[in-house]
């Protein structure tokens, strides 16, 4: 038998600017999805045949494995909330990459990881998919995903996918953390309702089509970025809280949020460094940056929301057996 582990992610900025070209950062948090594979009589997951439209990431990291290998059988568990927007798909498609390399002992590192992990996201989601949970939840830390990186950010790879509308490229890459850095923690709020990340970024560009100046918020969006990923590299969390609520109100100004989401934000502002929509918006999660974890989360199950805790720098995923 083997196992790996792979973290969920957030998105601390760039959001639906990153589908423009502009960079997204997002960090891994402490949940996360463990994959275990072992030898088999059939494809099965948690018992039962797999079934590859219940499991596209699954069929699509098994199609990239050596001629000859299985059947497996796969058990799944997870710490993240379902269909949040915690990239629960990436973590599982990263941790099944790993788990299966190290069952059939073919050596495999967390780029290859990431990659296949990609190409898994974009198969299940009709050929459109960013390397951002991906890269995420392979690499841990602080990622960086944008058309060209800003000079802080340490290159790691390149990712490329063939898409409808023709070849998306991007450079992935990492912000290291100040030694010292003492991090403030994050606390994520489920508001319980599902968003579809699609469907969310055809309504962003609905919007901007009808109305040409709403694309200035994600120009807006752009420039935060860019000074939260300073704020973030020098560990000047107040600036890095700051930039969290301005890039909310881009996202807010583009009808990204709900009333839910602007009631759970404004009750955690007051014990925050900075709170947000984190994602797709629509509904998902908020997420806020603080260092009276225990208050927001109370905050956020007060007004009905489900509050998860985090560790602000998290490891990336790894093969435990
Ligand atoms: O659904 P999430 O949380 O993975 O966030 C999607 C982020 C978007 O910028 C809206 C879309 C994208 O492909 O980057």
């Amino acid at each position: 038998m083997a196992e790996a582990r792979a973290p969920g992610k957030a998105i601390l900025f760039g959001e639906h600017a990153v589908v423009y070209g502009h960079p997204a950062v997002a960090v891994a948090i402490e949940a996360g999805v463990n994959v275990a594979v072992s030898n088999n009589k059939e494809w099965a997951v948690e018992g039962r045949p797999l079934d590859s439209v219940r499991h596209p990431h699954l069929k699509s990291i098994i199609s990239r494995m050596r001629r000859g290998s299985g059947p497996f059988s796969f058990q799944i568990s997870s710490t993240l909330f379902s269909a949040a927007g915690q990239g629960s798909s990436a973590a599982l498609s990263v941790a099944a990459h790993l788990a299966l390399r190290s069952h059939i002992g073919e050596s495999s590192n967390l780029i290859d990881a990431a990659r296949s992990a990609h190409l898994a996201e974009a198969y299940a989601q009709s050929g459109r998919a960013s390397p951002t949970d991906t890269a995420t939840s392979a690499l841990g830390g602080c990622v960086v995903v944008s058309s060209s990186l800003p000079p802080m950010a340490k290159h790691v790879f390149g990712s490329e996918l063939e898409t409808s509308e023709g070849l998306r490229t991007w450079d992935v890459g990492t912000i290291e953390l100040p030694i010292d850095s003492d991090p403030p923690y994050l606390v994520l709020g489920f508001t319980g309702n599902p968003s579809k990340t699609g469907k969310m970024v055809a309504m962003v560009a609905d919007l901007i089509s009808s109305n040409s100046e709403r694309k200035s918020d994600l120009d807006s969006i752009g420039e935060i970025t860019a000074v939260g990923l300073v704020a973030l590299a020098s560990a000047e969390w107040e600036a890095v809280g700051m930039a969290m609520d301005a890039c909310h109100d881009r996202l807010e100004a583009l009808n990204l949020s709900t009333p839910f989401l602007e009631k759970l934000i404004s009750s955690v502002r007051p014990y925050s460094l900075g709170s947000k929509l984190t994602g797709a918006g629509g509904g998902g999660c908020m997420m806020a940056l603080t260092r009276d974890p225990e208050r927001v989360a109370q905050m956020i199950e007060l007004h009905g929301a489900r509050a998860m805790i985090s560790s602000f720098y998290n490891e990336g995923a790894q093969i435990l057996i």
